[in-house]
């Protein structure tokens, strides 16, 4: 039951307001929906008016008053069908759901007693019979019933226009939202919920007051996202000129959510994780999730609401320009390079596997079962890569243009990619057409790049040659448009060279654009022989390969003046290390260190760069997960030892200088969540995980003493995790036992101990994901709880793929149960075994059959479409 791009068909009747009527119960909500619609003049007569709608018991459905009789209208597992309407015309329908048998948290339901909605995407029609799709954009008023203890606070989009009290302690609150918008941006909250309010004025002068509502006791840890929302609102301006648009701006932290948050109109619902923070709790990275999340959620205002998508194939023209826009911003509040190379190495690690994998997509899917199972690293970060490229290859001034006239032309509108796509053409006279193939084509290209230095006549060829591998239903591919930010780093000098390309003088650094499968720059006036710094960072979502020699690499590691090449120098030097030694560790061959690691880590701890973030990253081996999408066949074993092989070999090589570099970056200063810290508290838990990893006495008791010193959740955090991770039980055993019963009361920090606690890499995890499965503090239930236990175990890479297959069968036993109760989780935690081809035949036996077992069950749409995939 797929649905095709190419069916698209715009719709027959339009829905110009909308108003509902909510009594809450949580076994018996009431829900009163008053329509107003009207067929589009080119519709004929005679066309039925079909709404969706799922889950849902009619009580009563009128047209202009008159009820209709049961012959009227049919009502299916799908939705509701009227053949006769007129041409204009009020539908009224009473609707009965339950909140509190809601487990799959789309649409209303209940989540610690607290009424909510998740509606994106297609979760309206489990509220009322709708016309659920994007492009049926409609003003909202909603009245909101509840009961005056239990739910003293009642909120829905827009502005509040009046709220009374009701007869059997009931009370009202009811809201208008006087932008037309689709029906996946409406939101409702109630329940019992405390604010913190501030205040900011748009550069036009608006008094917008912002609230943040949250659970008491989380009153607390609201600072950080309002100072991120204000940080986001300004910068939304200055960098794009988009103020917001309302009087009231709202935040809610829930507790059960399926994703990181949502940006319904004026009221944005936020999973607890991705909102509260304080620093005993949160660490650095959740602090800066929590900014980018919440800046990301803002910026949507415009890039998604004012302008939205026409259908759901288009949902990478609002989350792709989403996650650039809030990326930048990032960028601009952080260390730039650190946020490029974090966002980097995730990618390459994470949507490189995805584009690998039997679930690969286009970044505009053609088709789809289900579309929560596309809100994945392809459409979000591939797509925002997608729109970084077309800024750098159009200019920010014409990209900035461009985006103008996108959100001018089409505001109010659900328009299409090409309309953002042409608005940077006609901005930029540039011609796309060969650009667009991004969207439309999946997989990663693979460039195979060679260079050639022609002493004689002073010349460097470089030749570059692009293949992308066939992805499901994709065989056949077409050369892309591909930009390659590029310099020539002269070995004698040690600096970028002037570039001379066809006669034309570029700079020290230029963009050339590979169209073709091969093509050849020949640059001129090339005095020295250099080393190319290729596809500078990251200009382009691809694999490059160029055959650098370690000594290449070395060089470009200190004398590369793009920072980010400089840290993918230092990948490449230790990813050619560890081929070496994961060949060594199959072939049964003693493991020898390579001196020139050793001897690059020494250089960067004695001229560290400024910026300690920068060098901390550079200090960071590549991840297994990493190392893992480089090889042609993944030996998890081979890929565990050699990377500890190589982190314990410089963590004796460099002891001193470790420890000296964690001393150096101590810091008793009371804790904040700005850049020179993070920066100096990620350089030092380098250091000390470097000198845990080999069980120095004396790290291991300074590791002791972070945890003990209590300083901040970033420190305890890193300590607790090097003492668990290593084989000292005696120093693990009490420092888990008493930072899970300090903090027993706060899930989100339970969530950390979890995780901790499953990604060690010792044998007897399974046993302990077992056991924590029956722990008070967790719940099926909650996606955040199974995240943190169940997704953590499933990154455990030596846990999860042993060879036994008691990870793949422990995680086929959750997916089936949640198949059930919350099938859009119960998908995405399927991943890790949809990845089977990549491994060797024993484990690939191991895991199809466990695909194959859940295969057998009664399946959900989301984990059918999946498994389908994974098995084909
Ligand atoms: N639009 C939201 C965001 O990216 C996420 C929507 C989640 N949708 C879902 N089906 N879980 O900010
Ligand atoms: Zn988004």
């Amino acid at each position: 039951q797929p649905v095709y791009l190419s069916d698209y068909q715009p719709p027959a009747y339009r829905v110009t307001h909308t108003e509902l009527t909510f009594d809450l119960d949580p076994a018996a909500t009431r829900v009163k929906a008053r329509l107003q619609i009207e067929r589009q003049a080119s519709v004929d007569a005679t066309t039925p008016l079909q709404l969706d709608g799922e889950q849902l018991t009619l009580h009563a459905l009128l047209i202009d008053g008159a009820p209709l009789a049961n012959s009227d209208y049919q009502v299916t597992e799908q939705g509701l069908r009227i053949d006769q309407v007129p041409a204009s015309f009020t539908l009224e329908s009473d609707v009965e759901l339950s909140p509190q048998d809601n487990t799959a948290l789309e649409g209303l339901y209940q989540s610690n007693g607290m009424y909510c909605t998740q509606c994106e995407a297609e979760g309206f029609r489990r509220i009322t019979f709708y016309p659920d799709r994007p492009d049926v954009m409609s003003t909202f008023k909603v009245t909101v019933i509840g009961d005056r203890q239990r739910e003293p606070i009642l909120l829905a989009n827009g502005n509040p226009v009046e709220q009374g009290e009701l007869p059997n302690g009931r009370h009202f609150a009811t809201w208008e939202d006087p932008h037309p918008k689709p029906c996946y941006l409406f939101a409702l909250v109630a329940g019992d919920l405390h604010k913190v309010e501030d205040h900011f004025t748009t550069q036009s002068g608006r008094k917008v007051t912002l609230q943040i509502w949250v659970e008491e006791e989380n009153l607390q840890k609201t600072d950080h996202a309002m100072g991120s929302l204000k940080r986001a609102m300004a910068w939304d301006e200055q960098a794009y000129g988009r103020e917001y648009d309302l009087d009231l701006f709202m935040i809610v932290a829930v507790n059960d959510f399926n994703m990181g948050a949502m940006e319904n109109k004026g009221l944005n619902i936020f999973n607890s994780a991705a909102v509260l923070a304080h620093p005993d709790t949160a660490t650095d990275n959740a602090f800066q999730t929590v900014e980018g999340i919440v800046a990301h959620e803002y910026f949507h205002n415009w890039s998604g609401n004012r302008v939205t998508c026409r259908d759901w194939f288009q949902l990478s023209l609002k989350e792709g320009f989403t996650v650039f826009r809030d990326q930048c911003f990032s960028a601009e509040t952080n260390s730039a390079p650190v946020k490029r190379i974090q966002d980097v190495s995730f990618f390459r690690t994470a949507q490189f596997a995805e584009d690998a994998g039997p679930t690969a997509h286009p970044v505009r899917p053609d088709h789809y079962i289900e579309i929560t199972n596309f809100y994945t690293l392809t459409i979000y970060e591939k797509g925002a890569e997608i729109v970084r490229m077309l800024c750098n290859l159009v200019g920010w001034e014409a990209f900035r243009q461009g985006s103008d006239q996108y959100f001018q032309r089409f505001d109010g509108q659900a328009v299409t990619i090409e309309d953002f796509v042409d608005c940077m053409a006609e901005a930029s006279g540039l011609d796309l057409s060969q650009f667009m193939r991004w969207y439309s084509q999946a997989g990663t290209p693979e460039i195979d790049v060679h260079g050639e230095y022609d002493y004689a006549h002073g010349e460097y060829h470089l030749t570059l040659r692009q293949r992308t591998p066939a992805t499901p239903d994709q065989v056949d591919k077409e050369p892309l448009h591909i930009p390659i930010a590029m310099g020539l780093v002269g070995t004698k000098s040690g600096q970028d060279l002037t570039l001379t390309l066809d006669g034309e003088k570029l700079g020290r650094q230029a963009v050339i654009h590979l169209r073709d499968d091969e093509q050849t720059f020949v640059f001129t006036d090339v005095a020295e022989a250099p080393v190319p710094s290729l596809l500078r960072n990251f200009s382009a979502p691809v694999k490059l390969h160029f055959p650098y020699s370690r000594e290449d690499l070395a060089f470009l590691l200190t004398h590369d003046s793009d920072g980010f090449n400089r840290w993918d120098a230092g990948q490449r030097l230790a990813m050619l290390a560890l081929d070496d030694l994961i060949a060594a560790h199959r072939n049964g061959v003693e493991k020898v260190m390579d001196s020139r690691v050793v001897e690059a880590f020494r250089s960067l701890l004695a001229n560290a760069p400024a910026d300690k973030a920068v060098l901390a990253e550079m200090l960071t081996l590549p991840s297994e997960a990493y190392i893992a999408e480089q090889q042609p066949i993944v030996d998890v074993d081979a890929i565990h030892a050699a990377r500890e092989f190589i982190r314990q070999s410089l963590a004796m090589a460099l002891r001193d200088e470790f420890m000296a570099t964690f001393e150096a970056n101590r810091s008793d200063d009371a804790y904040a969540p700005i850049p020179e810290q993070i920066a100096q508290r990620s350089l030092k838990n380098v250091a000390l995980a470097y000198l845990v990893s080999i069980e120095d006495e004396q790290g291991l008791a300074l590791c002791e003493a972070q945890f003990a010193a209590d300083h901040n959740m970033t420190d305890v955090r890193h300590a607790l995790t090097l003492l668990v991770h290593s084989d000292r039980d005696d120093l693990a055993s009490p420092a888990l036992k008493s930072f899970g019963e300090k903090w027993a009361h706060d899930p989100l920090v339970m969530d950390q101990w979890f995780s901790v606690q499953v990604s060690r890499p010792q044998a007897d995890v399974i046993d302990r994901v077992k056991y924590l499965m029956a722990h008070p503090a967790f719940s099926l239930k909650n996606p955040n709880r199974v995240r943190a236990l169940i997704g953590a175990f499933a990154q455990n890479r030596v846990n999860f793929h042993r060879l036994d297959g008691q990870g793949y069968a422990l995680l086929a036993d959750v997916v089936i149960e949640l198949n059930r109760l919350n099938p859009e989780i119960a998908a995405r935690l399927i991943t890790p075994l949809t990845r089977w081809q990549r491994f060797d035949e024993t484990r690939q036996e191991l895991m199809r059959s466990q695909l194959e077992r859940i295969q057998r069950e009664p399946l959900s749409s989301n984990v059918y479409e999946v498994v389908e995939k994974a098995l084909a």
